[in-house]
Order: structure tokens, then C-alpha cells, then sequence
């Protein structure tokens, strides 16, 4: 018998995220001192403020380094729990929410809890690379629903409501969203709202990490904020990583119905335990003053969003809406270039530019471009990536 044959059948479909493998090849090429100019990031260029940091040494020095709850530190979910009743309108309480090792666990402990094998769920396209992955290692079905550029990628409720059946379990929504920056707005919302109160088997997972990542003219709307009837249905996902500038924390956080929480924190209880009892800390500090805390990444995104946006649309063969949300841009390629794994791989391999291919992201004719680099790197990015399709 070969190691092989021991792994277990969903461990042998699971494979390791390509954003990460993407900026992780970009990372070692520079290390080796090749020129990569990378526009691949996945996450802020910021330290984490010191506000935050002081606030997790202070909590080592007082000897918080011991086991804390499965749910999270009480202080902290209360302050999630007042953060959504006052800036999304849910009335929830601490019991209705979770601290988890980032977004990503949220998500997981979720799909682990409320999915049975065959369940159904819907995910709209282009989607987080995460939600199939993780779907799939529950031995649930992941069901796209395209959308597509031209349209700025708005998602067709209609088209999402045909592919429900009597199995479909969970609704994935992601706005403002990674990768396109879409933010879904309030008629579309509600909707959806809609379609759940006519199907009334479903649940929705609403991941809202990038919510304070939006161009000033722009509202972020939750779900279950606007349809309160809806709120032991909607699960949000959320956490410090994006708007805080906190990812090696892993600290993020699950809401919604209480029975469904309890499951999820057994299950914590039983694999990670406790999320790091100081960055709890950290993220209590980080909660308590947002967003005036982070109101100078926001402005900064929002800038070099604008200044990618308008340095993309002047690119020949690369096709874009302006969106308005999260640190990305995500152009389609024009018919005459290749598939964007090859046209990824050409960008590396002839102009060391770094950004990540569509089909990660469920869309094979359109590529991820970040603008959590500084100007310069923009700047080089766009010029490479200009060269690169004239040469083509
Ligand atoms: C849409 C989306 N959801 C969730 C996450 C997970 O974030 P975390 O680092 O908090 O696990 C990410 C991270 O890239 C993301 O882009």
C-alpha cells in the first residue's frame, strides 16, 4: 500500500488554495532576486495599527496567554454582537456569535455544521476561491451561478432562484467581493430576501470581510439587517484581517442562530480551540474604535483603486467596470488573449508580473489584479502588463 492510498477520499480532492500558491511562487522568485513586480496580493500593505498591537502586548504582560473559551472571549463577542446591532441594524446578542481563526474558519465551521453530503449549495460566479474547496471537503455539491463582466458582474436573482431544488441547503453571497469588488446593492438584496421567504428550506452565509473597504458615495447593506425576518437564516462571516490589517492574527468571526453557533463552537472545541487569547485582545481594541481607527487605509485604497481602474481601462484587449469595493480589479481578457492560467503564466515568465488567473476565482477569461501596493508598484505593474499584450 502507498501513502496514497491511505489519504481519505476528501483529502485526496482537496487542493491548496492557488492565490496562496501564487503569491507564495511570486515571494520566492523575488527571494532568489529575480525582478517580480507582484500585484497578486491578497491582503492589506499596512502594519496593523499600534493602537491594536498595544492593546494585545498590554494583554501579555497581564499573563493572558492561558486557555480561554471555544466560543471566543466574552468581551469580544459582546462587542461584535453591539458592533452589528448599531453599524448593520441586527439585533443579535453575544450568544448568536463566534470568534474564529479568521474568515476562513467561520466558513468552515458553518459548512461543517448545517451541510449533510449531496446538499446543495449555490455560489455565485466568480466566487472567493475558499467557498468550493470547502463545500466539497463536506461532500455537499457546489452550484455556480454565473455572472459576467460586461454586466459588472450582477448577480441574475432570477438565474439564482432556477437553480434551487428541494436540495439546495446554503446561499454563498460575498459583497463587497473578492474577486470582482462588487458591492451588491439594496434592491438586489432585497430580492434575495425574496427568494428566501418563498424557499424556505435555505440558509444564506453573507461573507462581509471587506465591508469598510468601499469608495465614500457607496453603503455596505447586510442582509439579515434589512430583512430581520430572515435573521435565523443569514449567517454573517466577517473578521479583522482586511479592514484592520491584521491577517497573521486570525481573528474573525460567525453570526446568526444561536443552535447553529453552539454546533459550530462544539466543533471548534474539538479541533482548534480557543482563537489566541491576546489577539482577541488586539481585536477588541481594533472593534471598539472603527472606523475612525482605520479611516486612512480605507481612504488609501479607495485612491489607488481609482488610479487601477483608470490605468487598467486605458489597457488595449482589457476590458473593465469600475467597481467600488474591497482592493482589487478584475478585467476581462479580450478574445484574442489566451485562457488566464496561460496568460498568467506568460506574465510571469516574460515580464515577472505577478497577478492571479481568473479560473481560481470560478472565471477563466478574466485575471485579479491588487492594488494593496504602493503607487509604484502599480505603476510598474501596469507597464509590464501593457508590454506584455503588446507583444503578444
Ligand atoms: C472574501 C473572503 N472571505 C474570507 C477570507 C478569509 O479571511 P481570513 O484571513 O480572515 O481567514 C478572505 C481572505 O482572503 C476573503 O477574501
Amino acid at each position: 500500500m502507498n501513502n496514497t492510498d491511505s489519504i481519505s477520499q476528501r483529502a485526496l480532492e482537496l487542493k491548496p488554495s492557488l492565490t496562496l500558491e501564487i503569491s507564495a511562487l511570486a515571494q520566492s522568485l523575488k527571494n532568489q532576486g529575480k525582478d517580480i513586480c507582484s500585484l497578486s496580493a491578497g491582503e492589506p500593505d499596512f502594519d496593523t495599527p499600534d493602537f491594536i498591537k498595544d492593546a494585545a502586548i498590554r494583554a501579555i504582560k497581564e499573563g493572558q496567554t492561558k486557555y480561554g473559551p471555544a466560543g471566543g472571549d466574552p468581551e469580544l463577542r459582546e462587542a461584535i454582537a453591539y458592533k452589528l446591532k448599531t453599524v448593520n441594524n441586527i439585533l443579535t446578542t453575544s450568544e448568536n456569535v463566534q470568534i474564529t481563526n479568521g474568515g476562513k474558519q467561520a466558513i468552515f465551521n458553518l459548512i461543517q455544521v448545517l451541510l449533510n453530503p449531496g446538499d446543495e449549495v449555490l455560489i455565485p460566479c466568480p466566487y472567493w476561491v475558499s467557498y468550493p474547496a470547502i463545500t466539497r471537503f463536506a461532500n455537499a455539491i457546489p452550484i455556480f451561478v454565473d455572472s459576467y463582466p460586461e454586466t459588472g458582474f450582477e448577480l441574475d436573482i432570477n438565474k439564482l432562484e432556477q437553480n434551487i431544488t428541494n436540495k439546495t441547503k446554503l446561499i454563498i453571497l460575498n459583497s463587497p467581493c473578492n474577486p470582482s469588488g462588487r458591492i451588491m446593492n439594496l434592491e438586489e438584496l432585497n430580492k434575495i430576501a425574496e427568494v428566501l421567504r418563498r424557499h424556505k428550506h435555505i440558509y444564506v452565509l453573507s461573507d462581509e470581510i471587506y465591508e469598510f473597504l468601499i469608495s465614500p458615495n457607496e453603503k455596505h447593506y447586510s442582509l439579515s439587517g434589512i430583512a430581520p425576518d430572515l435573521i435565523d437564516r443569514v449567517f454573517i462571516v466577517n473578521g479583522f484581517a482586511k479592514a484592520w490589517a491584521m491577517t497573521g492574527w486570525r481573528v474573525g468571526y460567525l453570526q446568526g442562530n444561536v443552535e447553529i453557533i453552539k454546533k459550530a463552537i462544539a466543533l471548534q472545541s474539538q479541533s482548534t480551540s480557543n482563537v489566541c487569547t491576546f489577539a482577541q485582545k488586539g481585536a477588541i481594541a481594533a472593534i471598539k474604535n472603527s472606523p475612525k481607527g482605520i479611516d486612512f487605509m480605507i481612504n488609501s485604497y479607495n485612491e489607488r483603486r481609482n488610479k487601477l481602474t483608470v490605468a487598467i481601462k486605458d489597457i488595449k484587449n482589457l476590458q473593465l467596470e469600475s467597481q467600488h469595493g474591497a482592493f482589487y480589479a478584475f478585467p476581462s481578457l479580450n478574445k484574442d488573449l489566451p485562457d488566464s492560467l496561460e496568460f498568467c503564466k506568460m506574465a510571469l515568465e516574460r515580464e515577472g508580473l505577478a497577478i492571479i488567473p481568473g479560473i481560481a476565482f470560478g472565471n477563466d477569461r478574466c485575471i485579479r489584479i491588487s492594488c494593496s501596493v504602493s503607487e509604484e508598484i502599480i505603476n510598474e505593474g501596469i507597464q509590464r502588463l501593457t508590454n506584455l499584450i503588446q507583444n503578444l
